[in-house]
C-alpha cells in the first residue's frame, strides 16, 4: 500500500472488496485513474469520484488472460466461428480482459505477413487487450532471421506443431534451429507436443478399418503420443539451451515428462485447458455424431488424468490454465466430418468459462487458494508472456483490468445463455460457483451484471516483452 497523495481524486473507486493477487488477500478499496490503478487503500475519499462500484462481500481480481485462443482462424476447410468481436466479448463475460492469439505462418509466406493478416483480423473489433503468438510451419534462412524482428515487435512466442503432418508439423532439426533463435533473441517456443508421424500411421489403419466415428479421433491419438513429443520437446530445448511452454496438456504421461524435466531445474513449463480438467472420453460415448463435439487435439482422455492435472497445478509442474478457444459450429462445421472423423474441424468453445471452472474446481473443490487461482489464469500467464507487470496484478501503476468477483454465485453452463457465436457448450450443465459481476478493461467497465457494455475495438494490441524465467 502507497500513502495516498492529497486531495487525489478518482475516475472510478472500487470499494468495500477483498483484493485477491496471486501473492496476497487484503479488504482494501482501489481508485483508477486514467485506466490505470493509481491508489490501493483501506477507505479512498469517493468525492469527486466519476463511479464508484460496491464490492461488499466480493473478491477484486486481476482480469484473466487467456494465453491460447484461436479466434477468426481458418482451420480444417472452414473458419473458427468466433471472431475478435464476438470472441473477446464472450472472454470479457467470463472475467477474461487479455487474450493472446495465433498468427499463422503459411508455407512461402514470411512471419510479418502472419503478424500483419492477424492484426488487421483483430483490428476494430476486439472489445479487449489482445497480443499474438506467431505459429511457424515454414523456417528458411529469411524466417529464422525475422524471429528477432518479431520478437523486438512484441510478438515474442512462436508456436511450433509437432503434430499435423503436411499442415502445420516441422521436423527436429527445424523444431532445434527455430529453438536455438528464440533462446538468442529472448522468445519462448510453445510447443504442441503429439507424436504426428506415429498419430497418422494408426488414423490410416481406423480409416482402412472403416472405423470413422469421432471418437476414433481420441483412440487414434494416444497418450503415449503425447508424452513422448512432450519428452522430444524438452530434450531438443535443452540442447538449444532455450525455454520451453508445452500447451494444451491433457495426460499424465506428458505431466509427469514436465514433472522431471522442472525437478532437473529446467525452464520448462506448461498449460491445460479446462476440457481436459472436467471432460474426459466417456464424454464421446454419445449416439450418432455427437461425439464431434468433443473432436479437439490433443483428445479428452481417461477420466483418471483429470486429477492428475488438477494436482500439476496445484504443485506448480503446470502453471498456466488457458482455454484453446478454437469453436466450430456442430451443424455445418463439425458435420464436415459426418462419415470420417478426420474431416471434422478440431477445437472446442471454453474462452467464456474458463475462470468459473478453474474457481469451481479448485477452490470449492478444495485443491488450491484463491491466491493460486489467480497466479494459474492471469499472473502466471503475464510474466511468462511479457505482459507483467502492466497485466496480471493489481499494484499502483498497472492496467486497472479487474475482476469484481462473486465467489459464491452459482450458474449452470449452457448454450442458451453463452455468447460465444457457437450452437453447442462442452459444458453444458456443469454448474459452476464463483463468477465474474463486473469486468473492467483499463478502467472502462465491459461487462456489468451479465450485460456487455464494452466496446468492439476498444481493445489495444500489446507488445510484450522478451522472456523472464519464473
Ligand atoms: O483441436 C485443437 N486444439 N485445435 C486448435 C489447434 C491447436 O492445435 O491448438
Ligand atoms: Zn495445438
Ligand atoms: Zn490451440
Amino acid at each position: 500500500m502507497r500513502p495516498l497523495e492529497d486531495g487525489m481524486k478518482f475516475d472510478t473507486i472500487i470499494k468495500n472488496g477483498q483484493i485477491v493477487t496471486a501473492t496476497d488477500t487484503q479488504a482494501s478499496d482501489i481508485g483508477i485513474t486514467s485506466g490505470k490503478v493509481a491508489a490501493i487503500a483501506n477507505s479512498l475519499p469517493q468525492e469527486g469520484a466519476g463511479k464508484v462500484i460496491d464490492a461488499a462481500g466480493r473478491m477484486v481480481i486481476p482480469g484473466g488472460i487467456d494465453v491460447h485462443t484461436h479466434l477468426d482462424m481458418p482451420f480444417g476447410g472452414t473458419t473458427s466461428a468466433d471472431d475478435f468481436e464476438s470472441g473477446t466479448i464472450a472472454a470479457a463475460h467470463g472475467g477474461t480482459t487479455t487474450l493472446i492469439d495465433f498468427a499463422i505462418q503459411y508455407k512461402g509466406q514470411s512471419l510479418r505477413q502472419a503478424f500483419d493478416t492477424w492484426m488487421k483480423k483483430a483490428d476494430g473489433k476486439a472489445a479487449i487487450d489482445y497480443a499474438f503468438h506467431c505459429i511457424i510451419t515454414d523456417l528458411g534462412t529469411a524466417q529464422l532471421e525475422e524471429m528477432g524482428a518479431l520478437v523486438r515487435e512484441g510478438v515474442s512466442s512462436f508456436k511450433l506443431f509437432m503434430a499435423y503432418p503436411g499442415v502445420f508439423m516441422l521436423d527436429d532439426a527445424t523444431i532445434f534451429r527455430a529453438m536455438s533463435q528464440a533462446a538468442k533473441y529472448g522468445g519462448l517456443i510453445c510447443m504442441h507436443a503429439e507424436n504426428g508421424g506415429a498419430i497418422d500411421v494408426l488414423v490410416q489403419r481406423a480409416l482402412a478399418e472403416g472405423k470413422r466415428s469421432p471418437k476414433y479421433h481420441a483412440l487414434t491419438r494416444p497418450t503415449t503420443a503425447e508424452g513422448e513429443a512432450t519428452g522430444r520437446a524438452i530434450a531438443l530445448a535443452e540442447m538449444a539451451g532455450a525455454p520451453v511452454y508445452i500447451v494444451h496438456m491433457s495426460c499424465n504421461d506428458a505431466l509427469e515428462k514436465v514433472r522431471e524435466a522442472r525437478d532437473r531445474g529446467l525452464a520448462v513449463y506448461a498449460e491445460t485447458c479446462p476440457q481436459y480438467l472436467f471432460l474426459s472420453i466417456e464424454n464421446m460415448d454419445v449416439p450418432g455424431f455427437e461425439g464431434a463435439k468433443y473432436v479437439f487435439t490433443p483428445p479428452l482422455r481417461e477420466k483418471w488424468h483429470q486429477e492428475k492435472l488438477w494436482q500439476g497445478l496445484a504443485r506448480d509442474t503446470l502453471q498456466v490454465v488457458s482455454t484453446d478457444h478454437c469453436p466450430f459450429c456442430f451443424k455445418e462445421q463439425k458435420e464436415l466430418g459426418k462419415d470420417d472423423f478426420t474431416k471434422i474441424p478440431n477445437g472446442g468453445p471454453g474462452i467464456e468459462h474458463r475462470l468459473s471452472l478453474v474457481y469451481t474446481g479448485g477452490i470449492h473443490g478444495g485443491r488450491f487458494s484463491p491466491n493460486r487461482f489467480v497466479q494459474m489464469v492471469a499472473t502466471a500467464p503475464a510474466k511468462l508472456f511479457g505482459l507483467y507487470p502492466r497485466k496480471g496484478t493489481i499494484a499502483v501503476g498497472s492496467d486497472a483490468d479487474l475482476v469484481v468477483w462473486d465467489p459464491n454465485a452459482e450458474e449452470v453452463i449452457s448454450a442458451e445463455r453463452h455468447h460465444m457465436k457457437v450452437d453447442y457448450s462442452m459444458f453444458e450443465g456443469i454448474k459452476v460457483k464463483g463468477v465474474p459481476k463486473t469486468v473492467l478493461s483499463r478502467g472502462r467497465a465491459v461487462v456489468e451484471n451479465g450485460k456487455f457494455v464494452g466496446k468492439a475495438g476498444r481493445g489495444e494490441f500489446l507488445k510484450r516483452q522478451t522472456f523472464v524465467r519464473l
